[in-house]
This record gives C-alpha cells, structure tokens and sequence, in this order.
C-alpha cells in the first residue's frame, strides 16, 4: 500500500508529516474523498473544483498546479492497482512553528492515501436500508468548506455507531435537517418529488448530491431544493443519504421510526443505479 506525501510516494507506515504541521494544530487545511470505481474516477472534476474552491475559501495556495495534482491522485491510484475504492486527498497550510495567524512562508502539505474498497455497499444495506439518528448540528458556521475541523461529525458518527446506526443527521436550532454527519440528506414525499436542502454555508454542497440532482432532472422526477424537518422526513415515502462512495443509499429508520414502508425506495434504487451507470 502506497501514499504520498509532498513530493513522494511512500509505503503507508512511512508516510508521515511534521508534528507542527498546521492541519495537526488547527486542523487548517481542507479535503477531499474521491471514489474509484471499475477503475474509474467518479466526479472527479466536480470534487478537484471543490477543492479549489476550498483552497481559496481559507486563502490558501494550491500545492502544485490543479493538473498536476490530477496526475499524482492518478498514479497512486495506478501504484496501488486500484479498481474500486477511494482516495483520501489533504491539503493544509504547511508547517510552521504555532501561531495563530497565517505563517509568512510556510508551503502547504499535500497527502493523499489510498484505500480498496470490496464492495461499496453491503448486501442487507441495500436490501433493508440503513438506520439513521438525528443529533443537533453543533458545526462552525461554513460547513460549505471541506475542511479536516471534522470534531462534531465524529462524535455524531460515534453516537450513530453506538446506537447501531450507520449515520447521524445533524438538526440546526430550527429543527431541519442539515445533512448527514458525512453525507448529504434526501426525502421523496408522498407525490414523489424528491427534496434535498439547497446549498448555502450550512452545509456541505456534496459533489455526488450536484450528480444526483442532474440525474434526477434528466429522468423527469420532480425535485425541490428546501430545507425539511425530522418530522416531514418520518412521513416521507422515501429518504437516502450521498456522498463519494455511498451514492444513494437507502435510509428506512429514523431515530428507530420506519420511513415510509420501512424499505428502500424505488426513486432511491433508481438513483443509485443511475449514478453507477453515470460514474462507471
Ligand atoms: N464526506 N456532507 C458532508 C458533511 C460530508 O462530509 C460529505 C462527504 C458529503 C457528501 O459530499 P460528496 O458527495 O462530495 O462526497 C456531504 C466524505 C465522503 C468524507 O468525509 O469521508
């Protein structure tokens, strides 16, 4: 298994970076996960424009060209004789001794590590669904940039484990659902119209959820970006979550309550299969 790290690829327990690295201090720095699948890159113009975006969002520089950061993601892809799986792409500001405010000249590390993926889905996932809690958003305010500040979100997904379910969806004060801990968050209602909240800074604007909504589009299903309560996604017919990985993956229980009928949905199952299809 290889990695890289700012300039070399590496066999995974070398690579290592500086203890005063600034994602390590103060987690700034940004990321992304990008899936492969049949050996092919999913989205991955869409997730090298988020992280431009990122990038400029906290004023930091791009480690190497954009297109030179491609061909690297490419060839430790090829390194690691990767099919299907993913790569784990990070981007801090560098290494300087800790200081609050921006370091003169530090220049920004780039890691990415790779990982085998056997099956993106287990079966009974896709048979059943996956169960979801809801715990309160207690995220910074721009959730818009992919940064590695991810505290809230491990410990939503850690209380999700615990209560033996696969993902956490995060309530703002107002008791809408913002997304899931790691993934973006849909219902379809009950005429079938697909919803899913609209991208501002309190959440994330998924690169697979931007796929999805196209997808949905092309096929005529009706979609409305607003924002929806617990309580509208509990009588909803159907509701998933998406992310890099996921795709759409079917959510039948929320907070231990059935969606729906308590299967997966079949503008859910399209969906999915229509972003294989797409991706592959
Ligand atoms: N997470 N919302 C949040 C908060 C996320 O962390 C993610 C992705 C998404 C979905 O975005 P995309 O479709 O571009 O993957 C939405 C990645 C997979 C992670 O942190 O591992």
């Amino acid at each position: 298994r290889w990695a890289y790290v700012n300039g070399r690829y590496l066999p995974h327990a070398q690579a290592t970076v500086h203890v005063e690295d600034r994602g390590f201090q103060f987690a700034d720095g940004v990321y992304e996960v990008v899936t492969i699948l049949d050996g092919r890159f999913a989205d991955l113009d869409g997730h090298m424009e988020r992280l431009g975006r990122s990038l400029a969002e906290l004023r930091m520089d791009w480690p190497a060209a954009p297109r030179v950061v491609e061909r690297i993601l490419r060839e430790l892809a090829r390194r690691n004789g990767l099919v299907n799986g993913s790569i784990y792409l990070q981007i801090t500001r560098g290494v300087a001794p800790r200081d609050f405010k921006f370091p003169a000249n530090a220049k920004p590390t780039l890691v990415m590590t790779a990982k085998r993926v056997a099956a993106f889905a287990k079966p009974e996932q896709l048979e059943q669904g996956v169960a979801v809690i809801t715990v309160p958003d207690i995220r910074w305010g721009r959730r818009d940039i992919k940064t590695v500040g991810l505290l809230a979100p491990v410990l939503a997904k850690q209380q999700a484990a615990e209560s033996g379910a696969y993902e956490a969806w995060l309530v703002d004060s107002d008791g809408t659902v913002t997304e899931g801990s790691s993934s973006n968050a849909w219902i379809v209602t009950g005429a079938g119209t697909l919803v899913t909240r609209p991208p501002s800074h309190a959440i994330l604007n998924g690169i697979t959820r931007l796929s999805l909504l196209r997808l949905a589009a092309e096929r005529g299903i009706p979609v409305e970006e607003r924002p929806f309560t617990v309580e509208e996604a509990l009588s909803a017919r159907e509701a998933f979550v998406s992310s890099a990985g996921t795709f759409a993956l079917p959510v039948t229980r929320i907070d231990g309550r059935p969606v729906g009928d308590g299967k997966p949905g079949a503008v859910t199952m399209a969906l999915r299969q229509a972003y294989l299809d797409y991706a592959k």
